[in-house]
């Protein structure tokens, strides 16, 4: 059901979730300091209780209110990339909700860079916890589309058109001392990171070797099975393979579709054909999933992207997407 944004102010404020646009994927948001409305968000998506959600705020000046720490590396990264696809953890200040924070001694906080979801905060003096508008494990959603897809006709949309980066916040852990960890990746690479931060990353080996106990961040929330389509998937590192599969599936009497990743031979099945850039793979993956998923063949085959450094968040999503649980 789409709704207006007053329609969608009025609701948060009632303690309600509506699904949001921002720049990365459509998020399920709620006010975040309202525990009630934050355990909406849980059983919406059907998320387990110790996922931590990030929190939207409308611009900088506003993580104080979050947290007991801002140190002078979160302050270099939210100046560079805020409004933007970085979602900063820093150290949670007591009363922030146990709900938002999934038991975490942290909190996430991202100002996000879409028109209608800085209006949205702007307007309502709310921040909104909001994970990706999906039921858990599913691929997100970066229309309003796939979010009704997911979440049912009923659920309320705010309709702001395609998602222009595509893919989930790139997520860096700060600790009270400066140290800073990538948690996932994103769009915004370990490097623009580096190169912002002035110092590379806390490495687990640095951790090890050091006497002090180092405040080690945790990934919670970061599944193997995730992101992924409800058709069996399978990954292949080169065109050649891909095709190789593909006529022994076939021959085996069982329909597929193909994801490919630039020019080349064509594989003899429906095909949803990207670019080789990585932002313009990025901004078509999800979309280009839930077109491939919604053909309910007996499996998709997907082209992987170069294993290097403009590809890792790509990777990091087929990767998950890709999972197949032991049997
Ligand atoms: O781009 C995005 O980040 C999107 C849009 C809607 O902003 N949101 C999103 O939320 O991807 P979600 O819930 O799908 O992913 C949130 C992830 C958690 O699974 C966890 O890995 C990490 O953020 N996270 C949140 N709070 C954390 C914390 N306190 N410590 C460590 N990781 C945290
Ligand atoms: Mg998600």
């Amino acid at each position: 059901m789409r709704i207006s944004l007053e329609e969608a102010i009025a609701r948060l404020r009632h303690g309600d979730v509506v699904a949001i646009p921002t720049e990365t994927v459509y998020g399920l948001a709620a006010d975040a300091t309202n525990d009630t409305a934050l355990q909406k968000i849980f059983t919406t998506k059907q998320r387990p209780a110790d996922h931590p959600l990030i929190v939207h705020i409308a611009d900088i000046s506003q993580v104080h209110e979050w947290v007991t720490d801002f140190p002078e590396v979160a302050v270099k990264l939210a100046n560079a990339f805020w409004p933007g696809a970085l979602t900063l953890v820093l150290p949670a200040k007591s009363h922030v909700s146990r709900v938002v924070r999934g038991g975490e001694p942290t909190i996430a906080l991202r100002v996000p860079n879409h028109p209608v979801a800085l209006r949205l905060l702007r307007l309502s003096h709310l921040s909104v916890a909001a994970p990706s508008a999906n039921l858990f494990t599913q691929l997100s959603p970066t229309t309003a589309a796939h979010v009704e897809a997911s979440l049912g006709e009923s659920i309320p949309v705010l309709d702001g058109g395609p998602c222009q980066v595509g893919i989930e916040s790139t997520i860096v852990s700060v600790t009270a001392s400066g140290e800073w960890q990538l948690l996932r990746p994103g769009m915004i690479s370990e490097a623009d990171i580096t190169q912002v931060a002035g110092k590379p990353q806390l490495t687990t080996d640095v951790a090890d070797k050091q006497s002090a106990p180092v405040q080690t961040p945790k990934v919670p929330g970061q599944h193997a099975l995730h992101y992924a389509p409800r058709t069996p998937l399978s990954l292949f590192k080169s065109r050649t393979e891909l095709m190789a599969e593909l006529d022994a599936l076939i021959k085996a009497g069982k329909n597929c579709a193909a994801l490919i990743i630039g020019s080349g031979e064509q594989p003899n099945c429906p095909v949803v054909q990207l670019t080789d850039q990585p932002n313009e793979v990025a901004e078509q993956l999800y979309d280009a999933l839930h077109r491939l998923d919604a053909l309910k063949v007996d499996r998709l085959l997907v082209e992987l992207p170069p294993d290097t450094p403009p590809w890792v968040a790509v990777l990091d999503r087929l990767s998950r997407a890709g999972y197949q649980a032991p049997i």
